[in-house]
Formats: C-alpha cells, structure tokens, sequence
C-alpha cells in the first residue's frame, strides 16, 4: 500500500502547523532570547519594545501564573530565564503583537544587561568541575579487572563524535485558540502532544482537562520535537490565557537552530582487549554526553548510550560509564538513535584502532564477536532471535563482498590521486522506550452506519508513514477497503496520557492498541452475521462477508447496519502494555527490550586525495524487517535514515565558539546532504523472517536503526585514507568533514 499522504503531500494539500485556518484576530508571537552563553541578567527593559507598533504585549517568567518550569525529566529548566541565563538562545521574553514583521522590529528594542560567567562548552571540563545533570551510570557484565590479564592484545583510545541538527523541514511552531471556560486548543507540531498538554497545565497552573493539544502531522521531527516542542506550544497557550486571542509563533530557521538542542556531542575514552583468534573478551569505556545546560531528554538518551555500548557484539567482560556533563549550550535532545549510535560509534572506533594495530580487517574482529542466541547484554538481556550473523553472511554473500574488496585493493594498486575504502556496519538496535513504564499507548476507533471508520491514537505522523501503517492494520483486520478508514489527528481529548511518538515504537505500541480495539469490535459484530452459526466460521474479507471460507450475500455495510440496528456498540477504546520487559536500574539489569532489530551495510567510498572530497559508490545492505508490512515505506525509512547518517558522520558540523555561539547558524554554513551526497546506489535485501510477536504484525520497528548503518561512512573514509596513507596515527573525530579528510591524508 502507498503512503496515504503522498497523493496531498505532491499536491501540496496536505496540512501543517502554518496551514492550520487561522481565526480572524490571531495575534503573533516571537521569541527574544540571550545573546550570551552564561549571566546574571542584571536589568531587563522592554519599555521601548512595548510602544513599537503593533506590539500588544511582552511576556517574561513574572507573567507566568503558574511554575515557570518546563523541565520533563528533572525540574531543572525554566519557560523564560528568571535571574539569570545559562545558554545562548535561551529565551527570556515573549513578544505578542499584530504581526511577525511588528514582533520583529520590537525585538531589537529589548534591553538586557548580563553579568557575564564563565562559560564551558566541554563536555569533559565540565566533568572535571563536576557539572552533571545526574550522577553517573555504570553497566557491567562479567570483571573487565581481571580480563585483561587474559587478552593477547590490549588497546586505548579516545573517540569524538559531533552532534547533529534535525533539520526538520517544518521549523518548530504552535497555535493556540481560548475556548469556553479558560480552556485552550493547541494545534502543535510536537512528537508529544500530552507532554505540551503537561507542560501547559503545569505553567498556566490549569488542570489537563483544559487544555487540548492537536496534531495533524509534522513536516519532520526526528527527535527534535519529542521534548522541545513543547515551550513554543506553552508560550503560546500562556499568551492566549493572558489575552484571551488566538497566538501563533511558527519559527523562523535561524531563530530554531539557534535555540534548540540536537544531537548529543560525545567524547569517550575507550579500552579494548582481545585473544588471539579475535575475540573480544573486555570492553571498558567511559562516555562523556555534551547534555547543555539543562536535563531535557539527556539522562534517557545517556541510558541508551548504555545500552547499545556494544552494538551488535557479544562481549563477556564489560564496564560502560556515563556522565551527563552540564555545559552552556542549548540542552541537546532526542534525535534518531537516541544516544545508541554514540555508545556503538565508541566501539566501532575501538574496534578498528585494534584492527589497524594488528593490521588486519576490522571487519574480522567485526564478524569474530557478532552476538548469538543467548548472548547475554552488559544490562542482562539474553538475545533470542538473533539475526546478527545471518543479516552478516547474506550480506557477505549477496553482494560478493570478496570481488569488492579485491576489485577495490587492485583500484587502490593503480591509482594515486582516488583511493577507495570500505566499510561493514553491523546493527543491533533494541526496541521499546527504555524507560518500561512508557510502553503503553491506546486506540479508540468509531465505525459510523454508514460503514466507515475513524481511528485516533496517541502516534503522530511525521513522515515516517505511521498512518498507513494504521490503516494496514484496521483493512486487514476487518477485510474492508482502505477507502473506508481514516486516522484522525492525533488529540489528547480523544487519547489521553500518550507517550511521545519516539523510539521507533510508534507503530508497534499504537498499531498493537489499534488491532485490539478492532478485533473487539469485529468479535461483537461476527454473530450479528449469521445468529444460526458459529461465529468463528464468519470471516470479513474484501468488504465481503464469508461463512467457511465462502462468500455470503452480506456486505460490511449490511452487517454494521445490523449491529446498528441492534444497538451494538460500534465504538471501542482498546489499551496496549508491551507485555514481558521490566529494567531494574538499582542493578542496572532487566530485559528492557521487547525485541532487537539486526542488519549488515557494506559502504564503499572513493576519496579524492588531492582535494579531500569524497562519493560514496555503494552502500548495501541486508535489513532485518521482521515480516515486513509495508515495503515501499520500510524501504524508505531505510534510506532516509541511512542518508541522515551519513550526513551526521560526513558533512554535517555544528560549530559552537568557545563563548557558546553557534557558528554553524543557518543553511549556508552547515551543510546538510543533499542528492549529490547520496550514495551512487543504495541497494536494500530484505532479511525476511518468522518476524516478531511483540512487532506490529510482525513488522519490526524500522524509523531508527538505519541511522546507525551512517557509522560505516565514518571508517569507510579513514579506510581511503590509510590507503593513502598508510601507517599514520588518526584520530577519531567525526564529522570527516573534506577539510578533515585532506589533513588527514597529509597528516606526518
Ligand atoms: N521519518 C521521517 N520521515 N520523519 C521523521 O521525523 N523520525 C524518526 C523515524 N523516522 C522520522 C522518521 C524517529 S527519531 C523515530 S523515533 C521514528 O521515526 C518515530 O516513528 P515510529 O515510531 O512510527 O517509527
Ligand atoms: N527512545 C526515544 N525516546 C525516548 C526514550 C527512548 O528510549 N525514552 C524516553 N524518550
Ligand atoms: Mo526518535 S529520537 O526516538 O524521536
């Protein structure tokens, strides 16, 4: 089935935050925020700003009615900076006013005075001073102390990785209306309308049941809009409970690079240990997460790292720390992988920092160490179902990797100028919020008479094609047409209490309440056809109704007007709890995951060794889709994400001075992938297997694990570049930007 959107999405039909009608009065809103990393804000003066045209009103943390605390995790970030600023772009004032242009040219009339601090922007100094957002974490299996002894060969090293910004086409934006009452509706573009809803609640110091938070899509979210959607909607609603008028605030570019969060930064000190026939027997590494200056996500995503710090690796001896290090930059957030590819970025650096010391293929410590059947994890999961080495060997096999590396060892012989690398990427990515108590989500469908059917959930489309996937699961379900469903924006006045659309689970958790709900209703409606029978003989199929298997005179139609006239109820509300996981974090231990996602890439790359541009030829990949329920959109949330990795691990630098300026502030100084920076040719194997139960349909999860095939574009370039150069001592700092390519080839 085609994405349901794309027919609206070419037409430009379908609808987003700034399509949403606005009402006749709607007023405009526009952030002003600090231009210095870190002070006391010792005099703010928005007199002059207040009399510019147009403007109607300045909003700051003493017009808040409630707490002026919008922290989800830890109570530790205020809506407006009260005293004083702790991240450039932090926002200190609200600006209301009868147009963006008038809110525009009152902005530049605020006055601020700072006391200026110092200002940390370094994950490991900030460690050293003992800024953390939390205490740190540690995950261990097995003694790493006395491991070592036993090694045949021992390596150190330190790894870097960048952050990323989201991008999200749709910049990040809210628009809110006063109902009867003092209640509020929020159209948001969020990942997390019950987290706006929360947020609101808690600011304007009104119940939940007063504020409605709307969703219809978003134009990309990525993680980016999980938490830090929510101060724009709460900004917003707060103006509107203020002034009883409509208020939007859609985010100009720079204004959203410059005061949001992305990826995580991480720096890690690693130590690896192997035997002589390559395996891995000890593994420590000590991670420090640039979190910025406030809690937001940091902890989880720290949790993750954790989690998948051996990525697709069965080590028996490990010792994984993590520190959440408090700095002055905007607090980084969720973003696709969650903090996983740091922790797998650390022990791919690892990995190959062995290899190259041994001077052989990382891929055969790679492939030595992949996890089995009963492999058990350093936070105690034991993997079942595994599909590292099959996903590996289908790869291997498929694509004929030995032709390719032969075929690239003769390119290199004979060529100067071009050197190829290559690269083999293993995944191994667990699925479920980490934090158990989040997998639960809720459907409630309607039929109406006339036979057709609305669903909401607490999923929100944002590209990825969960919608489509719920509609799957409601037309195989009843056996009707596509034509007769529609999913409805997601809204908390219909599903309450969601969790954030995250974790790649959006379509397992709400397509699981979904086919409850309807199997329900289909159990209520299977004697209505035919009382004389069983009603296990009764099935639906193609509108039609069938008695064993053979087609009777019945329609959907007729039978829901049955049940109507009957007086059947034909609405349900159906609750799914990921059934099996649990997490002890006293011990570190649990089985927090109700499945893994598996899968190899083999990247190909060629550097250009005088100019350090580089184009990946190929990236190949063998995926582990479970039974997969949509191929088209699996298919392409593979290679957007493979895309968005690559350009993480490539072009994509984000550049903060050391006062906490982002330099890298709009589209002309950081530069996203673009179709030129697309592989030559992506080619994608499905790994069809039995799939899982916990899976929507079987279908396992697919938004996030791709990203982390982007790691091999990393090692393929540094690959190239020992061809080159053989025997150099390199660094493991990502992004390999060109610039960093060509010092890298030249590097004595
Ligand atoms: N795909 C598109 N087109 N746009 C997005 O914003 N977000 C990704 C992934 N794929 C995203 C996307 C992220 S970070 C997650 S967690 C999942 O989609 C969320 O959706 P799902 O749980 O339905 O897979
Ligand atoms: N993944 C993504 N988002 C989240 C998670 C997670 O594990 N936990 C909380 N938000
Ligand atoms: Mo995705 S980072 O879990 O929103």
């Amino acid at each position: 089935m085609i994405n349901i959107d794309a027919q609206n999405h070419v037409k430009g039909k379908s609808i987003y935050l700034d399509d949403v009608q606005e009402l006749q009065g709607t007023l405009y809103a526009l952030p002003f925020d600090a231009t210095v990393a870190h002070a006391k804000i010792t005099n703010l003066d928005v007199s002059l700003a207040l009399k510019s045209k147009g403007i109607v009103t300045i909003l700051t943390a003493k017009d808040i009615p409630g707490e002026n605390q919008i922290g989800g995790i830890i109570p530790d970030e205020p809506l407006f900076a009260d005293g004083e600023v702790h991240f450039r772009g932090q926002v200190i004032a609200l600006i209301v006013g009868t147009s963006e242009h008038h809110c525009i040219q009152a902005r530049k009339l605020i006055r601020v005075d700072f006391e200026e601090l110092p200002v940390i922007t370094d994950p490991r100094e900030a460690q050293k001073q003992n800024k953390l957002i939390i205490p740190p974490r540690s995950f261990r299996l097995g003694n790493t102390a006395d491991a070592w002894a036993q090694c045949d060969h021992v390596f150190e090293g330190r790894s870097d990785v960048n952050g990323q910004e989201h991008l999200y086409i749709e910049t990040q934006g809210a628009y809110s209306r006063p109902k009867e009452d003092g209640s509020i509706v929020v159209s948001s573009s969020t990942q997390s309308p019950t987290a706006v809803q929360r947020t609101i609640s808690r600011v304007l110091d009104i119940p939940m049941h007063k504020v409605e938070v709307d969703t219809v899509r978003l134009g990309g979210g990525f993680g980016g809009k999980e938490d830090q959607a929510t101060p724009w909607g709460v900004m917003v609603a707060l103006a509107t409970q203020i002034l009883h008028k409509p208020v939007k605030l859609s985010m100009h570019r720079m204004d959203d690079m410059r005061m949001t969060g992305k990826r995580h930064p991480y720096s890690a000190d690693f130590k690896i240990g192997l035997t002589k026939d390559l395996k891995i027997l000890a593994y420590e590494v000590t991670h420090f997460q640039n979190a910025g200056a406030a809690a937001d996500l940091s902890p989880a995503v720290m949790e993750r790292t954790l989690f998948h710090s051996t990525n697709a690796y069965y080590v028996p001896n490990v010792s994984a720390t993590a520190y959440s290090c408090k700095t002055n930059l905007p607090p980084n957030t969720a973003f696709r992988g969650f903090g996983g590819p740091q922790g797998k970025f650390a022990i791919e650096a690892a990995i190959v920092k062995a290899a190259e010391s041994l001077g052989i293929s990382p891929a055969a410590i790679q492939k030595a160490n992949l996890v089995v059947d009963g492999s058990e994890l350093s936070y105690g999961q034991i993997l079942t179902q595994t599909e590292a080495h099959a996903t590996w060997t289908a790869c291997m096999e498929n694509y004929d990797y030995a032709s390719q590396k032969k075929r690239v060892a003769d390119f290199n012989q004979t060529n100067t100028r071009f050197k190829k690398g290559l690269a083999v990427q293993p995944i191994c990515f667990g699925i479920s919020f980490t934090n158990t108590m989040m997998n639960q989500a809720r459907a409630l469908v309607h039929i109406y008479y006339d036979g057709s059917v609305v669903v909401s959930t607490g999923a929100v489309e944002m590209g990825q094609g969960v919608n489509t996937k719920l509609v799957q699961v409601v037309t195989d379900t009843f056996g009707i047409d596509a034509s007769r469903v529609r999913i409805e924006s997601t809204n908390t006045l219909r599903v309450a209490n969601t969790s954030p659309t995250a974790a790649s689970a959006g379509a397992d958790l709400n397509g699981k309440a979904l086919q409850i709900a309807c199997n329900n209703l289909l159990e209520r409606l299977k004697p209505l056809a035919n009382a004389e029978v069983d009603p296990q003989e009764i099935s639906i199929m193609e509108e039609w109704v069938y008695r064993k298997g053979v087609k009777t005179d019945m329609r959907w139609t007729d039978l829901i007007m049955v049940a109507f006239t009957k007086r059947i109820a034909l609405t349900e509300n159906a609750h799914y709890a990921t059934p099996v996981i649990h997490f002890d974090k006293t011990k570190e231990k649990g089985h927090p995951f109700a499945y893994h996602v598996y899968g190899t890439s083999i990247f190909e790359v060629t550097v250009d060794c005088l100019k350090g541009t580089y184009d990946f030829d190929s990236v190949n990949i063998v995926h582990d889709f479970g039974k997969s329920m949509n191929h088209t959109i699996d298919n392409g949330q593979i290679e957007g994400g493979l895309v968005q990795g690559i350009g993480w691990m490539t072009l994509e630098e984000i550049v903060y001075n050391e006062q906490g300026r982002l330099l890298s502030n709009a589209l002309s100084t950081y530069k996203v992938p673009d179709i030129y920076s697309v592989p030559k040719e992506i080619n994608i194997k499905h790994h069809d297997t039995q799939g899982h139960e916990l899976a929507i349909k079987k279908s396992k999860a697919v938004g996030e694990p791709p990203l982390m095939y982007g790691l091999g574009a990393y090692f393929a370039i540094r690959d190239a570049i020992k061809a080159f150069n053989p025997g150099v001592e390199l660094a493991v700092n990502a992004p390999y930007t060109p610039e960093k390519v060509l010092m890298d080839l030249y590097r004595q």
